[in-house]
């Protein structure tokens, strides 16, 4: 792999141990990709952030980076925590897992990553313009990012995420490269029947299943016309169910608008039975202890919707709002917060359903709207699942 001047002597170390060892793991993965060299990158966002997830040995490693004299190069932004950094008392997480938390986010606020603890960066000033290349970790940020944005990132890890931010680099391969970044499906929608907001939940899950980490193309899924959120929410579940990192969609994704972006395609076309046994596959029990909305994070107009279902409303059970630290702020301004939480809900910032212990929490049972969270809940928080259109779960 052919390295800088500057590259090789951190690579020899005299830029110090902690540069050498971010180096050092980002050409050994550029030379197992076949990256010829590093590129600079404008932006990172890290993985690898609750408590739940990377335990006592990722709390020590992202301690002791930030024990030295290294900050971040570039703008970088953490995934979610494993509870509202705030809110966590409400939440009944326990002292000693708080405690470590709050060490987690100290280290890497003493490393420079801005403490916005959330996957959807998108949504809070961490955003890519077309063309960027950037080391994003978070599956259904990458999807969003690099199909929606036209933005350019692999599926970093939490590790490689870090050391790219730490260096401003990243290998230049795999999705960098626009070679690599043609359609190798072409997904027909065939349906007649007029399905809610989960269907992008539900799609996403089938087409991941069906391509494993190849790139689909969807011909006509403009015309249901989907939102942000929509296309939000099928990256999300395609990345969980199949590791998908780039879709295009005609008339609606960055690169599509502009460009030819079909290789060579195998069809499929999808229609109402299959999506209806998507539905059944995501779905494990009709009841439920716990509502968890906002898998990816809620924008502000998802978590509007859910204050106008709620309006004089009394919920019979917990409800979760997941967002970031920002959207919240505003749905505070505007007053969604108060209409959920006077109906019994939450609007939790940092965090999500699928990385705070909520399987330590006593739940065994969740609904979601979120194809992503369906996939994951199970194994992950070992609980079952009601997956189902936002207003259906409220109605219940
Ligand atoms: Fe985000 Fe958690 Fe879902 S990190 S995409 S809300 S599993």
């Amino acid at each position: 792999m052919y390295l800088t001047k500057e590259e090789e002597k951190i690579l020899d170390g005299e830029r110090g141990e902690i540069l050498r060892r971010c180096l050092n793991l980002l050409v050994s993965l550029g030379e197992i990709y076949g990256a010829e060299r590093l590129i600079e990158i404008r932006s990172a966002q890290i993985s690898g952030v609750s408590y739940k997830t990377i335990r006592d040995v990722g709390l020590e490693f992202i301690e002791d980076l930030a024990r030295e004299d290294v900050k971040v190069k570039v703008i970088s932004t953490l995934n979610p925590a494993g509870m509202d950094l705030d809110r966590w008392r409400d939440l009944e997480i326990s002292e000693e897992f708080a405690e470590k938390q709050l060490r987690i986010i100290k280290a890497f606020e003493k490393l420079g990553v801005e403490l916005s603890c959330t996957c959807t960066p998108y949504l809070t000033g961490n955003i890519p313009t077309f063309g960027d290349h950037i080391a994003w970790a978070e599956s259904s940020a990458v999807a969003f990012a690099n199909s929606v944005l036209g933005a350019k990132t692999n599926r970093e890890g939490g590790p490689s995420a870090l050391a790219a931010a730490i260096l401003g680099k990243t290998p230049y391969y795999g999705y960098h490269l626009d070679e690599n970044r043609k359609a190798n499906y072409i997904v027909k929608l065939e349906l007649s029947k007029n399905w809610g907001e989960s269907l992008y939940g539900a799609l996403g899950y089938l087409i991941g299943k069906m391509v494993k980490n190849g790139i689909p193309y969807f011909e006509n899924l403009y015309k249901l016309k989907p939102s942000l959120d929509s296309l939000k929410s099928l990256g999300a579940s395609m990345a969980a169910s199949g590791g998908i990192a780039l879709f295009h969609a005609k008339h609606l994704t960055a690169e599509a608008k502009v460009k030819d972006v079909i290789g060579e395609a195998e069809r499929i076309e999808i229609d109402d039975k299959e999506i209806e046994e998507a539905y059944n596959s995501l779905n494990s029990t009709e009841d439920y202890e716990l509502i968890c909305l906002g898998c990816p994070h809620c924008s502000l107009e998802e978590i509007k919707k859910v204050a106008n279902l709620l309006k004089d409303k009394k919920l019979d059970r917990e409800l979760w709002v997941c967002t970031s630290l920002q959207v919240k702020a505003i749905a505070d301004r505007m007053g969604y917060t108060k209409i959920i939480e006077k109906a019994g809900g939450k609007v939790i910032k940092d965090t999500c359903m699928v990385v705070a212990p909520i399987e330590d929490l006593g739940y065994k049972s969740v609904a979601t709207n979120s194809g992503k969270a369906s996939v994951y809940l199970p194994n992950f928080c070992k609980s079952k699942v009601y997956f189902s259109d936002v207003e259906d779960i409220l109605k219940h």
